[in-house]
């Protein structure tokens, strides 16, 4: 049966590793520039509603260099779930392309896509969650620190996609999770719930960023406003100001604690320029990792490890 990577918790603990080890020996196979062609006459779809760097560029970039051709599909591409239906796209683009990934608004609609399509779905963010992201985060986490057992990771910002996913991630990982944010933006219930369920985690809902980054290894920020919310940003300012990662936070946390950023960042609303660019901050290599992490995420599901 063929899988798909909608959620982070689709992977069990121990293919999450896998995949984190794969991530690592096709990270230094690309910094040997050795040849490596796993998809040579094999295609990928990549579907954007939503705009993207990372995502776009990293998916790309890994999938042409292991030998296979991307498709980009822009948002006037395809227009999914207007011009067309989600089950008509996913079966005519089962019929071209050897993996689809898609970058989607509603969540309903790439477990759509994954239901119709007969081959491999990757989800490359909806307004619900972004897996691949927090792939690459554990992924990096663990090449700074070298493992990821008994490690305090803050979240502070909006209780968005993002955390949606870190929280997926808690019911399958042990970790101690804070998720640092206003009492109005805070994640989905059944989400909080499930992470709970799994009795796996330590997790933690605060409303008091300085108090949060207490003890953290890790503290984590996204921007206040997703993208779909941006008209919102005005007001969502006023509930977020005592949120942002800026030095004072940051010197609350333990001396050696790291910083990181899915990106993109406004630098000056959720952190501070001078946190980016301070050695504590990762958010560069977390970035890159995103390819790795992908392109081991792409090789798991086709079956090529
Ligand atoms: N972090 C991330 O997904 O970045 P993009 O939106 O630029 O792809
Ligand atoms: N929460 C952000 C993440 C961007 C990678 C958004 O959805 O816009």
């Amino acid at each position: 049966m063929k899988r798909d990577f909608i959620h982070v918790d689709d992977l069990t603990p121990d293919e999450i590793h896998q995949v984190l080890g794969l991530a690592g020996e096709v990270k230094e196979k690309f910094r040997r520039r050795e040849a490596f062609h796993p998809f040579a006459n094999r295609t990928l779809a990549m579907i954007f509603a939503k705009p993207s760097a990372r995502t776009r560029i990293s998916f790309e970039t890994g999938f042409t260099r292991m030998g296979g051709h991307a498709v980009y599909l822009n948002p006037q591409d395809i227009e999914i779930g207007k011009r067309e239906a989600v089950k008509d796209v996913a079966r005519v683009i089962s019929r071209y392309n050897d993996l689809i990934m898609a970058r989607l608004f509603a969540h309903g609609h790439i477990r759509e896509l994954a239901a119709y399509a007969t081959v491999p779905v990757i989800n490359a963010l909806t307004d619900y969650n972004h897996p691949c992201q927090i792939m690459a985060d554990i992924f990096t986490i663990q090449e700074a620190r070298g493992h990821l057992e008994n490690l305090k990771i803050v979240y502070v910002g909006d209780g968005n996609n993002i955390v949606h996913s870190w929280l997926r991630l808690a019911a399958r990982l042990p970790l101690h999770f804070v998720c640092a944010c206003p009492a109005a933006y805070q994640p989905e219930a059944a989400t909080l719930q499930l992470a709970l369920a799994a009795g796996l985690s330590r997790i933690e809902i605060s409303h008091d960023p300085l108090a949060a980054v207490q003890n953290a290894d890790v503290v984590y920020t996204d921007v206040w406003a997703s993208m779909g919310q941006k008209h919102e940003l005005q007001e969502r300012r006023q509930h977020f100001d005592a949120f942002q990662v800026n030095a004072r936070l940051m010197a609350a946390a333990r001396p050696d604690a790291l910083f990181m950023h899915c990106l993109p960042a406004q630098r000056g609303l959720e952190v501070t320029d001078d946190v980016m660019e301070s050695p504590a901050s990762i958010v560069f290599p977390q970035a890159e990792n995103r390819m790795h992490v992908q392109n081991a995420i792409m090789l798991f599901l086709a079956g090529l490890v």
